[in-house]
């Protein structure tokens, strides 16, 4: 029996929807270290929350803030169409050329899906449900930020994932965004999702096999970890790494990653004209890393726009997407 300390356990308390929550087995699973740095940098953002509930400017900030947006974007004559460009999603298929990939996973489609923020567009999972019925796919990941917020509730974003879980296929592995907290990994087993905190899993294939790693949230959690992947990666002929922000490009770089999938930066979500993205929420990145295909010493990267919004349910200049990647044995034609 692994023990939370009681002080960070009374914090959880605190909150409704952590209350159920069987931490012992999450510890068991993570480790107590892990689990602790987690759990802190959770509450963190709980505080900080408060701070700004108790002050009475801090309040008004953030309602305020995305008024402010929406109220832009009617005045430029933009509302409309940005909130019709947030539930279009545009889908992408693209392929990515290993030299070293095993020949069965020749032509492997890896459906992408990343930043869902169910519950600031709720009627993202049906507009989902209905394009991913027509795509195939061998394999699904996700990349993270299921929920709206980056602290509260999460049974509204869980049941909308839910609800698109039957046009995901029979292999669906996820990570966790920074908007998302660790306790919904015990309810992924039950929607038959496969998570990945600083875990890799082998996809096999005609006797054949590559490595799926998926490491935690390197944007603000911090709680990424390559160590426990490395012999995997170093065994493995072909590593696809999953990982919300395409700020760990270095790190995974030198553990050896082929492919890096990443969401996070919504491509800027509300853009000027040609998709120039005004803020993307990353430190220390380059800008080709923002939005589609880039490359960074052996790594193969592609940040993905994602499916839905942050903060409003509008888009400008800067459609969500759903990404089909297609792995290729071989080298890329210029
Ligand atoms: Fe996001």
């Amino acid at each position: 029996m692994h023990e939370i300390p009681p002080e960070l356990l009374k914090r959880l308390h605190a909150h409704s929807h952590y209350r159920e929550v069987d931490y012992a087995r999450l510890a068991a699973h993570y480790g107590p270290a892990f689990l602790e740095r987690r759990l802190d940098r959770q509450m963190q953002i709980y505080d900080r929350e408060a701070r700004y509930r108790n002050h009475w400017l801090g309040r008004h900030v953030k309602p305020v803030y995305r008024r402010g947006l929406k109220a832009g974007l009617w005045l430029t004559g933009q509302l409309a169409r940005a909130r019709r460009m947030a539930r279009s999603p545009r889908r992408i298929e693209r392929e990515i050329f290993l030299p070293g990939l095993p020949e069965a996973f020749d032509g492997f489609r890896m459906l992408h899906l990343t930043d869902f923020h169910f519950d600031y567009t709720p009627d993202l999972a049906g507009i989902l449900k209905e394009m991913l019925a027509e795509i195939s796919f061998d394999v699904c990941v996700l990349t993270g930020d299921y929920r709206g917020e980056d602290f509260g509730p999460y049974e509204e974003s869980l049941e909308a994932l839910e609800s698109v879980r039957p046009v995901l296929g029979d292999a669906v592995y996820a990570v966790l965004g920074n908007h998302d907290s660790l306790e919904i990994m015990l309810r992924f087993p039950d929607m038959g999702i496969h998570g990945l905190v600083n875990e890799a899993v082998w996809l096999e294939r005609g006797g054949e096999r590559i490595l799926l790693a998926g490491v935690d949230d390197g944007h603000w959690y911090r709680t990424h970890d390559f160590t426990p992947l490395r012999a995997q990666m170093e065994e493995a002929a072909v590593t696809v790494l999953l990982s919300h922000s395409p700020e760990l490009y270095r790190e995974a770089a030198a553990a050896g990653a082929d492919v890096m999938l990443s969401g996070h930066t919504h491509g800027g979500q509300l853009c000027l004209p040609g998709g120039i993205p005004l803020v993307a929420h990353v430190h220390d990145t380059p800008r080709a890393m923002i939005r589609g295909a880039w490359q960074w010493e052996g790594v193969q990267g592609y940040t993905s726009r994602g499916a839905g919004t942050s903060s409003i349910d509008c888009r400008l200049f800067c459609p969500g997407e759903v990404t089909v990647h297609v792995l290729r044995r071989g080298i890329a034609r210029k």
